[in-house]
């Protein structure tokens, strides 16, 4: 392999290369990076008629000593649906209450994860015609354990009350659940019933673990809230990001019909916007164009109104605090405006016969009110130019891992001028990847490889999809598993991490002089740390095939006396079994292995393990 280290054979790597894809797919937001322990929290899940089914809300006691149903009296217009408590039993008289009372418990999202030590803020809303003695507990699965209790005594509340506790816990439990109990006869109603840790990323409501995985990948962009879940099966299930901002008591939820499962919308449009800041990443929000998957379209000439609605979104994000969305945000907490500067006019619509006119009628309206905002078209235009203006296009590559690993070379040919490439979606599925393998990291290690070198031509690479909660796995396979309580990256996700670095680094000139069977791409960067404000080669090589592989490496332009005063890294992913997976069990299987480099030279033979992913950064 060839490295040429002088400047005159270097060129820039955009600094948006490599960035994250957060989709709300697989509970990744719901039960997921939002931290809200509680699930269906406003009862709305099951719909606006009532009586409605309050999954995953359970019931304590039995019909002889509770009745629990739902009604349309909540104090909150957008969402109606309250939860009627019929407690039958009492502390005295012949219905003697069972012990500790009858009510109702909230399990969350496949069980809440609470720690010793960690305390929990509950807010909900409650209204009775008689006084009120509710005992609330945080317990262990099965109710007996108790790891933090509280009270809410309350009289005349014959008008919503709204009530806060901090609870405090004395005991962990990773399946824990929420009661609310009463040993006293009479109706009591409840609305929008909150659990959340007091330890969320700067208390923005982000899963401090997941959170920090995330920030680990130094993401120069995140792109969200979708995927297929902006577009809905219906458009009435669509992601309309209107409904998702103000006080969370007031979202009214929507059902994602896409990936089939309810959502609070508590991660809503301002807390991306508010992920992208706080994880030092460029926001990049996908809206819906009037097009969805499978069902109902938008004609163009009906178009308008959604126009507006986006229009009004980017006001709420970039507008003056006086301005009138702009004003919301400020109120939400950000005054300042957010920075975003690039949209996508859909997902995946390009080829849906109205798509272009009404790409039209959004581009041109944005580009008005914002000149700045760079606009993503759903067409691909990697092999012949696009008939309709973009500043960048997206472009989606799901396969096998041989036809991943050969699209490294995908954009050789594609026009150095012009829209620029959007990977926003990229991955190895199917037998290949299963659950995420490392010949799927492999592969798409590869094909990272050839977006660097084609990095003229692509501003943006994201993998999809980014998060799965174990419990509801809808795709295969994702960066992040987790659980309540457990989390790991997949090989796909350690494989990000060697690119980390590239985004704004230096590509230099490289070549491989022998490549047999095609099976070893290679590429090679400097780039500065911010931490010691030195300056670092990083090469990095997939070796694709089965066998280990010589390799001497020569860079040439480089100072002898700085490389032979460097010491180096040399950093593997690999595994003995290329199908081998990440589990909670063995959550580092596949992960990247550091070991020194003794000895560093304009020249050094180095050995590439079969089946790897291997960087030398000197
Ligand atoms: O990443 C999963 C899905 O794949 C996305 O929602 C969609 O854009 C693509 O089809």
């Amino acid at each position: 392999l060839f490295v040429n280290a002088s400047e005159a054979s270097a060129r820039k790597i955009p600094d948006t290369l490599f960035g994250i894809f957060f989709e709300e797919i697989n509970h990744a937001g719901a039960g997921g990076l939002w931290a809200e322990l509680v699930s269906n929290r406003g009862f709305e899940a099951g719909g606006p008629n009532v009586p409605s089914n309050i999954d995953p809300w359970s019931i304590i006691g039995d019909e002889s000593s509770v009745i629990v149903s739902t009604d349309r009296s909540s104090c909150f217009d957008r969402n109606k649906v309250a939860l009627r408590m019929q407690v039958l039993c009492d502390h005295r008289g012949t219905n003697i209450c069972p012990d500790g009372g009858v009510g109702i418990y909230n399990p969350g999202f496949w069980g809440m994860n609470v720690e010793q030590g960690k305390s929990y803020k509950l807010v909900l809303y409650v209204r009775s015609q008689e006084s009120i003695n509710i005992s609330v507990a945080l317990t262990g699965s099965n109710g007996l354990q108790k790891l933090a209790t509280s009270n809410i005594v309350a009289a005349d509340i014959s008008s919503w009350k709204k009530v806060e506790i901090l609870l405090e816990a004395k005991g962990t439990d990773p399946n824990s659940r929420l009661e609310l109990r009463s040993t006293t006869k009479g109706v009591i109603w409840f609305d929008q019933v909150s659990l959340m840790p007091t330890d969320t990323y700067k208390g923005h409501g982000f899963r401090q673990d997941l959170f920090g995985m995330l920030k680990d990948l130094k993401p120069a962009f995140i792109r969200f809230p979708g995927g297929c879940f902006v577009e809905g099966d219906y458009l009435r299930n669509a992601f309309r990001w209107k409904e998702t901002i103000g006080q969370w008591e007031e979202r009214p939820g929507h059902f994602g019909d896409v990936w089939n499962y309810w959502t609070d919308d508590g991660l809503g449009h301002f807390e991306f916007l508010q992920l992208a800041e706080d994880l030092g990443a460029r926001p990049v929000w996908v809206f819906n164009n009037g097009r969805v998957s499978h069902h109902d379209e938008v004609d163009t000439s009906a178009i308008l109104p959604f126009v507006q609605e986006i229009l009004d979104g980017l006001e709420f994000a970039r507008g003056d605090p006086t301005s009138t969305w702009g004003s919301v945000r400020a109120k939400m907490g950000h005054p300042e405006p957010f920075d975003l500067k690039y949209v996508a006019i859909g997902n995946e619509d390009c080829g849906k016969s109205k798509y272009r006119g009404n790409y039209l009628k959004f581009y041109s309206a944005i580009k008005d009110a914002y000149p700045d905002i760079r606009i993503i078209s759903n067409c691909d235009g990697s092999s012949s130019p696009l008939d309709h203006p973009a500043d960048l296009y997206d472009f989606h590559i799901y396969s096998s891992a041989s036809s991943v690993f050969s699209n490294a070379r995908h954009f050789d040919s594609t026009r150095r001028s012009g829209p620029k490439a959007f990977i926003s979606e990229y991955a190895v599925t199917g037998n290949d990847a299963g659950k995420g393998s490392l010949l799927a990291a492999l592969a798409e290690a590869g094909f990272l490889i050839g977006v660097e070198k084609n990095s003229e031509a692509i501003e943006m690479a994201s993998y999809a999809p980014l998060f799965v909660n174990d419990n509801d796995r809808r795709w295969n396979p994702d960066a992040i598993v987790f659980t309540s309580s457990q989390m790991y990256g997949t090989p796909s996700y350690w494989m990000q991490h060697f690119f980390k670095e590239s985004n704004g680094a230096t590509l230099l000139s490289s070549s491989l002089q022998a490549n047999p069977s095609n099976s070893l791409i290679a590429s090679a960067i400097t780039w500065r740390n911010s931490d010691d404000n030195n300056e670092y080669l990083r090469i990095k090589v997939v070796n694709f095939g089965t066998t280990a592989v010589a390799l001497k490496i020569s860079i040439s332009g480089l100072d002898q006396n700085t490389l032979e005063s460097s010491g180096a890294i040399k950093t593997t992913l690999t595994s003995t079994n290329v199908m081998d997976e990440n589990s909670f069990k063995e959550p580092n299987k596949v992960s990247p292995v550091k070991a020194m480099l003794e000895k560093v030279s304009e020249s050094m033979d180095v050995v590439l393990s079969p089946r790897s992913l291997t960087s030398f950064d000197l």
